[in-house]
């Protein structure tokens, strides 16, 4: 099977992120227009060969039923929604989600409509947001962002599904978190970079031993009982207007078991009431998951 280039797609410098809902009648004629979604990415790599140009389509957890009763992602769940006091992390459903990423904003730009048209009347548009690299690839605070992320092949080992009904698929996470940056900007660098636990200008690691509990690397590095790593593929961007900005995060898994570790592990506060401090500057705004099924799933299932 062939995974949606989107999933491992490598950084790029341009995104638009777009959430529908299906309109009630409309499911049969959503799969349908879903099953020439994959020879539209090809449409647009062949036509602008030059733009580095990913799509991605995710069916959101509420919806998969509906577009495909046939069967379903074993691990396709509700978003794993947090709330402790002020520190919320909110399900807000969508039935699809689209990643289009390039290096032209034109290309992009030119994805969006050709998705707008291929639904057109079969949808809502519920949420969009336009993503940009920003500096050498920093989230708005200022941090590098991806750094730990996987490489080369190793990335479709931990984003991939890799046996079964649904290989090469991917299980998405995806947020649009809203920076409190007022707040954030008041923090001395040494404080910023204690909620890391890495530098800021030179991006470098803390050792083990000086990372606070609170740290947000240090409460996302989880392992399983064996010992093992519980990776994710994160594709985030920045977005920003002129007011507010923030960060579209975006995980992508074999498993939703990882992703979800890893946000109780952020807001829920653990024995010693320690709990992800980067939380007290960032809000989440919606949270919903989704599963991005191979090109020939899209394809056989609209026929
Ligand atoms: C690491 C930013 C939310 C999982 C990092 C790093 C930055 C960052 C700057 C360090 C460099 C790197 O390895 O990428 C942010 C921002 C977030 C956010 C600004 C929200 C506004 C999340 C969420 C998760 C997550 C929601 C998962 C539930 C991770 C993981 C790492 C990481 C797994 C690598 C940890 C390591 O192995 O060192 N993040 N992050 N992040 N983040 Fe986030």
């Amino acid at each position: 099977m062939t995974a949606q280039a989107g999933i491992c797609a490598d950084p790029n410098l341009h995104a638009y992120y777009l959430m529908f809902d299906i309109k009630p009648d409309a499911f049969g004629a959503t799969r349908a227009a879903l099953a020439e979604v994959p020879a539209l990415w090809q449409t647009l790599q062949q036509e602008y060969p030059d733009a580095a140009f990913t799509g991605l389509v995710a069916v959101g957890n509420e919806a998969w039923d509906e577009l495909y009763p046939a069967a379903r992602p074993a691990e396709l769940a509700p978003f794993p929604a947090q709330q402790e006091g002020q520190r919320i992390a909110p399900e807000t459903p969508f039935d699809l989600f689209f990643q289009l990423r390039a290096d032209r904003l034109d290309v992009a730009y030119i994805a969006v409509q050709r998705v707008m048209a291929l639904l057109a009347g079969k949808v809502e548009l519920k949420d969009e947001r336009q993503g940009f690299r920003y500096l050498d690839g920093r989230d708005m605070t200022g941090f590098v962002d991806g750094t730990e992320n996987p490489e080369g092949e190793h990335k479709a080992e931990v984003a991939l599904v890799s046996e079964g009904r649904f290989v090469d698929g991917s299980y998405l996470h995806v947020q649009r978190y809203k920076h409190k940056m007022a707040r954030w900007q008041r923090l001395a660098v040494k404080a910023q970079e204690d909620i890391y636990g890495r530098t800021k200008v030179d991006n470098i690691e803390y050792e083990s031993a000086q990372k606070a509990p609170t740290a947000h690397t240090r409460r996302t590095s989880l392992k399983n009982a064996a010992g093992n790593s519980m990776e994710i593929l994160r594709q985030s961007m920045p977005w920003g207007t002129a007011s507010t900005q923030g960060l579209v995060f975006v995980a992508c898994c074999n498993t939703s078991l990882h992703f979800t570790r890893m946000l109780e592990n952020m807001f829920q506060p653990d024995d010693n009431g320690h709990f992800d401090h980067l939380t007290l500057f960032t809000q989440a705004e919606t949270g919903a998951a989704f599963f991005a099924p191979s090109q020939e799933w899209l394809v056989t299932q609209g026929d």
